[in-house]
């Protein structure tokens, strides 16, 4: 049962009395901060008493006195100007945990109103190598798939694979003019990956020559711009001066930078006698890597064979990864399923006038958009979002579903909400459009996670080091245990690609979605702190006290033993076993795994403290053992179903 849900389904009768509006009031039901004021606290008195013009205390007590939660809680206390203090009953603590004991779903009810979920994730670009920035929308995406799914709803998972772009022009291209053929039978992968890569390197050598000059440009405007900032203020800025200053110094840097990267990569192509020599074979390449799409995309038989042939690489390339990641999906339906249908989608845009020409582009206009959006070009290319509509009326009309999820980058928060304005105008409006939207990956500089050699970091690498460095951990561990080590090498590899994958993607979803976040391997398998390694440790270490003390857990849980919350340690923990639901509901409110995190994070630390205070195997009576053991086993089982709705998985030693 979800207590918080049960607490204001009974408060809401009192409340409808008072207010026409009692959802509001409700939201101020809350979990309490301090044992000491109840478990859990509605503060709704003080802004309804506003409203209504009386004494918020007032108030409460008529709540209260109309609030029958004799069965659950303690006699309501009305506190301070208004606060009703909440606690439950200890006993009734207890009975719910007996029942958590005997039930799958550790006493978390599936919703009464199952909803139809699109999800929409991962969706890299294939043919280039997949970076750190995938890692994110796959994992966020997988774990919001499964928390769906637990709390009951139909989940339909759909990576809308890049598989249709101008890469594609590229490794055309590549493939045309630099294949190494022995290379490409022996492992086709590597070498369009190699050959990608020297297409990006042609390209921007020959974007960023054409564009030096113009950042020159722009730079000495700059200098110049600072200077006379410096001028105007004098030797004594005033703070709006300072200011000033300030920016103009930063435009100046920024664009310096900017230089100095690009003067660097052009650099390097001169440097090196092969390269050069291609470069100014092929000085046209930009164009004729767009040429290429062109023709791919207009159905030039050749292109299009050589794409099918390509296709399964790409594909076989990211399928590792996935496999690694544990990740699978309902659907690949890539960019490339959609194109037959973008000629009609356009036309039945312009048929009902939601997009019209200009320049000779069609384009939708939308109110408070500072841009039209482009669905077809002047020169007749469809485009990404043109796709992305086509894709929405696929899936309502297979699917049907009661909202569609897009784990996208933050980035891209234009695109969809002109998207989403789109599509409501052809009608689909009772849909809930959610653009699941996160912040970058950076590196320690302040800046996009990238290499030392300035490359952005392939996700295979990523997850290499992280299962090397956790390798490091795990042998380290299990060499210093007292009676010697437990696990064979065989053990200690399985173990380390758990806990070095499950720190990759905890450490992503532990974060508040909507942020930046700094990676880093050593804050990700930290022993201590808000990680998997230190989840994965604290379920390693429940279950470890069943095998010392050779107890039978199935036994134990059908013996139907008490749960005793005697002492303050106990009851916390069992309180917060229960709240596993409430955990659950929060996260999916607004689509934040880190909801769930935070949670299991406190779980651990209740734990802790219990496992500090009492003792367990060596407890003073035998009631009391079956109790604590069966408190053990709830908090391990709830770490194990948590950490497998956020996709990882636990170790039984490590
Ligand atoms: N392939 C796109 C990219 O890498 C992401 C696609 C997201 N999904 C969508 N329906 N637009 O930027």
């Amino acid at each position: 049962m979800n207590v918080l849900t049960e607490l204001k389904r009974r408060l809401a009768g009192p409340l409808a009395a008072l207010t026409d509006r009692p959802g509001e009031a409700l939201d101020l039901v809350r979990r309490g901060q301090d044992p000491k004021f109840g478990d859990y606290q509605a503060n709704f008195a003080m802004p309804l008493g506003k409203q209504l013009g009386r004494p918020p205390r007032e108030i409460a007590a008529e709540v209260v006195a109309r609030l029958d939660v004799a069965d659950l809680c303690e006699p309501p206390e009305v506190a301070g100007p208004g606060f009703i203090n909440l606690r439950l009953r200890t006993a009734w603590i207890a009975e719910r945990l007996a029942e958590a004991v005997r039930d799958e779903r550790l006493g978390v009810p599936p919703v009464a109103k199952p909803r139809m979920f699109v999800v929409d994730y991962s969706a890299p670009n294939v043919a280039k190598p997949m970076h750190v920035g995938h890692i994110r929308s796959t994992v966020i995406g997988d774990a919001l798939c499964r928390m769906l799914r637990f709390a009951g709803h139909r989940v339909v998972s759909d990576n809308h694979l890049g598989d249709w772009g101008t890469q594609f022009g590229m490794i055309l291209y590549g493939y045309r003019h630099f294949r190494d053929e022995a290379a490409y039978r022996a492992g086709p992968v590597g070498e369009l990956a190699r050959l990608y890569r020297l297409v990006r390197r042609l390209m921007d050598y020959h974007e960023g020559k054409a564009l030096l000059p113009k950042l020159r440009e722009k730079l000495s405007q700059q200098q110049a711009a600072l200077a006379a900032e410096r001028d105007a203020a004098g030797a004594k800025p005033d703070k709006g001066a300072a200011k000033a200053i300030r920016r103009a110094e930063s435009d100046v840097a920024q664009t310096g930078d900017q230089i100095a990267q690009i003067e660097a990569q052009v650099k390097a192509v001169d440097d090196d006698p092969a390269l050069a020599q291609l470069a100014a074979r092929h000085a046209e390449i930009g164009a004729a890597v767009l040429a290429e799409t062109a023709k791919l995309h207009a159905g030039d038989a050749e292109n299009l064979r050589l794409w099918r042939e390509f296709l399964p690489h790409c594909r076989d390339e990211i399928d590792r990864v996935y496999r690694r990641l544990g990740v699978t999906f309902d659907h690949v339906l890539g960019e490339s399923y959609y194109h037959d249908r973008l000629e009609a989608t356009v036309a039945d845009l312009l048929r009902r006038e939601i997009a019209r020409e200009s320049n000779g582009a069609i384009c939708v206009f939308l109110e408070g958009q500072p841009a039209p959006m482009i669905v077809r070009k002047q020169d007749g290319a469809f485009l990404y979002a043109t796709t992305d509509v086509a894709t929405i009326e696929y899936r309502m009309e297979t699917w049907r579903p009661d909202a569609i999820l897009y784990v996208v980058d933050h980035r891209q928060s234009m695109h969809f909400a002109q998207l989403f304005a789109t599509v409501k105008r052809l009608g689909y409006s009772d849909v809930e459009l959610q653009h699941v939207s996160f912040g970058t990956v950076m590196g320690d500089d302040g800046r996009p996670f990238r290499t030392r050699s300035g490359d952005t970091v392939g996700l295979e690498g990523l997850l290499d080091e992280a299962v090397e460095r956790a390798a490091r951990i795990v042998n380290e561990n299990d060499d210093a245990k007292p009676g010697g080590p437990e696990l064979p090498p065989e053990a200690r590899a399985q173990v380390a690609e758990r806990v070095g994958i499950a720190a990759l993607k905890y450490a992503d979803l532990a974060q508040n979605r909507t942020s930046d976040y700094v990676f880093s391997y050593d804050k990700m398998l930290a022993m201590n702190g808000n990680t998997a390694t230190y989840m994965q440790y604290a379920y390693a270490r429940v279950r470890s006290i069943f095998a010392r003390g050779g107890i039978d857990v199935d036994a134990l849980r059908a013996s139907g033993a008490a749960i005793l919350l005697d002492t303050p340690a106990e009851r916390a923990l069992g309180l917060e076993i229960l709240r596993f639901g409430e955990a659950l509901d929060l996260a999916l409110l607004d689509y934040r795994p880190s909801q769930l995190t935070t949670y299991l994070f406190e779980l651990a630390g209740c734990y802790s403290t219990f496992f500090e205070q009492c003792p367990v195997l060596k407890a003073e009576t035998d009631a009391l053992r079956a109790s604590r053991l069966l408190l053990c086993d709830l908090t391990a089982r709830v770490i194990r179903r948590g950490l497998e709705l956020l996709g990882i998985e636990v170790v039984e030693k490590m």
